[in-house]
């Protein structure tokens, strides 16, 4: 019926299958990889802004408002090879989805500057549905209703929204010396030229007032979307249309959440989250 996920378990947790064949051997000897003092790591749920985070990190760290030739997916932690993650070219600014604790050792040694992006866990489910059902690699063509659910559970790559940020927000209470900057999705709309500079300032990058806002408007999410859209490979998607870049606004879960959704997600929120101090942004 179409509400099957195709998602691959490994050890208890969700990855997706694609898009590399030997994902899953390659998955299990991420924790040895030998990182360097200069990597930087993007860290967000599914559809909390990664790419575009990647994008304007990417910039800065070039201090160059120049369109990087590559897409996040290149640079993404668990969907690389280990030979090709050794080769890359320093500094490596790498992108993933999984948990602190799943990472390579060797980051956490070195105190690799980390990067944690938050959204709007009712903004992420929409977007999430619409990934899951136009990706063809999933298999999926649920209703927004059966996902609802599914969502809530944690039954999607990478599990659950409410998991992982519960978990982001121990690892920073345990390790209060590790370099975390946490963003918001919804703050990075509302003033992305603030939270340019306050990323340069995190990463210790001198950047003219100039720079900063040639990188934002690269960084739109307009011109991401019709540049970046020309590397993604067409039969990957339904319709042969990719959707990557789908709306990049804040609140469109206004247009999919009935009444009754609202109500129970605000439940199970107050319910998962009851000890958490994380403040969602809801514009
Ligand atoms: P929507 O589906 O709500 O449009 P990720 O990169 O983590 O997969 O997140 C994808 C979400 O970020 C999508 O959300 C996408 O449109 C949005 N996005 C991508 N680039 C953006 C940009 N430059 N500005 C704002 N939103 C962007």
């Amino acid at each position: 019926d179409g509400s099957k996920l195709k998602i691959l378990e490994h050890e208890g947790f969700y990855i997706p299958t694609f898009p590399y064949p030997t994902h899953a051997q390659e998955y299990a000897t991420l924790p040895t990889w030998k990182a360097r003092d200069d990597d930087l790591l993007v860290c967000a749920y599914p559809k909390s802004g990664t790419h575009w985070l990647w994008e304007v990190v990417s910039m800065l760290k070039q201090q160059k408002a120049e369109r990087i030739d590559a897409i996040k997916e290149w640079n993404m932690l668990e969907g690389m090879e280990q030979a090709n993650f050794d080769s890359l070219p320093s500094p490596r600014i790498l992108n993933t989805h999984i948990y602190f604790r799943h990472l390579p050792k060797d980051f956490k040694n070195r105190k690799c500057k980390i990067l944690y992006m938050l959204r709007n866990p009712k903004d992420v489910a929409v977007s999430f549905y619409n990934h899951h059902s136009k990706v063809l690699e999933y298999e999926y063509s649920g209703s927004w209703e059966h996902y609802f659910t599914r969502y809530l559970k944690g039954d999607v790559d990478y599990g659950s929204w409410f998991e992982y940020t519960l978990d982001w927000e121990r690892v920073m209470e345990d390790n209060p010396e590790y370099p975390i900057h946490t963003l918001h999705y919804e703050s990075m709309k509302q003033n992305s030229l603030n939270e340019i500079k306050r990323i340069a300032k995190f990463l210790e990058i001198e950047v003219t007032d100039d720079l900063v806002r040639e990188i934002d408007d690269l960084c739109s999410f307009e011109k991401m979307k019709k540049e970046k859209n020309k590397h993604e490979d067409v039969n990957e998607w339904k319709d042969k249309e990719p959707g990557m870049y789908r709306k990049g606004q804040v609140g469109d879960w206004k247009n999919w959440f009935t009444v009754a959704q609202d109500d129970l997600f605000d439940k199970f929120y107050k319910e998962k989250m009851s000890k958490s101090k994380v403040k969602i942004h809801s514009s």
